[in-house]
């Protein structure tokens, strides 16, 4: 959906004063485009929100699901410290070979990897791994696997990572209770388990911008 000229306009105004791009930022969504890559990355002001909140949380570890060209993953791993790490999982493997140029032109491959391969077969890979717990885990790939996407992340995680998920509200579609859409279904489901799980204390706010009407999941991993 888009929105309306006064939300780009507002946007607009909060981004140049607050969320300014730089050579890499703008190098990235034009790369993108160069390749023919979907234009859903976040925008700059949720950039900068996804920055700021990896930043309050006193990240070393983020773990993103859902890469496109890398533009989520410059705002989250500059919020990062030198010896932080970023795993970020793509389902694509052309998505991905932009992205890890995009990254590298953002001086962030020394801390960032981008895994190829369907989500749900990746996460289990990691786990194998006993990776260090992620202190935030961004969720934003196929909408329909939001609600594994968050048990999966806690898995990764521990007491006071922060989990947040895109794309939540779409519109307003995620109201729908009867949807045969596969991503509200999947995002509803997460909704709920956010809503039912003893560990998670969640919220979600709506937003409004140039990528039109939507929101951020945001749950925090209690004991
Ligand atoms: N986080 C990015 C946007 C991600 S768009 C940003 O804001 O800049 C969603 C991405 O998820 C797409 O690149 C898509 O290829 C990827 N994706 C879709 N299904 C997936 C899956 N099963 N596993 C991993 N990635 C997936
Ligand atoms: C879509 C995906 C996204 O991650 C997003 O932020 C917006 C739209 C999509 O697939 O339509
Ligand atoms: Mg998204």
């Amino acid at each position: 959906m888009s929105g309306s000229q006064l939300w780009d306009d507002v946007d607009f105004y909060f981004t140049t004063h607050l969320a300014p791009d730089d050579e890499a930022l703008q190098a990235c969504l034009r790369e993108s485009e160069a390749a023919g890559l979907p234009h859903v990355n976040v925008t700059a002001n949720q950039g900068k929100f996804l920055h700021l909140l990896a930043q309050i949380q006193d990240v070393r570890h983020i773990l993103e699901i859902g890469t496109l060209g890398g533009y989520s993953t410059i705002w989250l791993g500059r919020a990062l410290p030198a010896d932080g790490r970023l795993i970020s999982l793509e389902y694509s493997p052309r998505h991905a070979e932009v992205a890890t140029r995009n990254i590298a032109r953002a001086g962030l491959d020394k801390i960032t990897e981008v895994r190829v391969g369907p989500a749900l077969e990746s996460l289990p890979k990691l786990a194998d791994e006993n990776p260090a717990p992620f202190d935030l885990v961004f969720i934003d790939a196929d909408k329909a696997n939001n609600a594994r996407y968050v048990e999966w992340a806690l898995k990764l995680a521990r007491t006071g990572s922060l989990i947040i998920i895109d794309n939540v509200v779409r519109g307003g579609r995620v109201i729908d209770a009867e949807s045969a859409e596969q991503d509200v279904r999947g995002t509803r489901a997460a909704i709920e388990l956010i809503a039912s799980h003893p560990r998670l204390s969640g919220t979600a706010i709506q937003t409004v911008g140039s990528k039109g009407y939507d929101g951020f999941a945001l749950a925090r991993v209690l004991a």
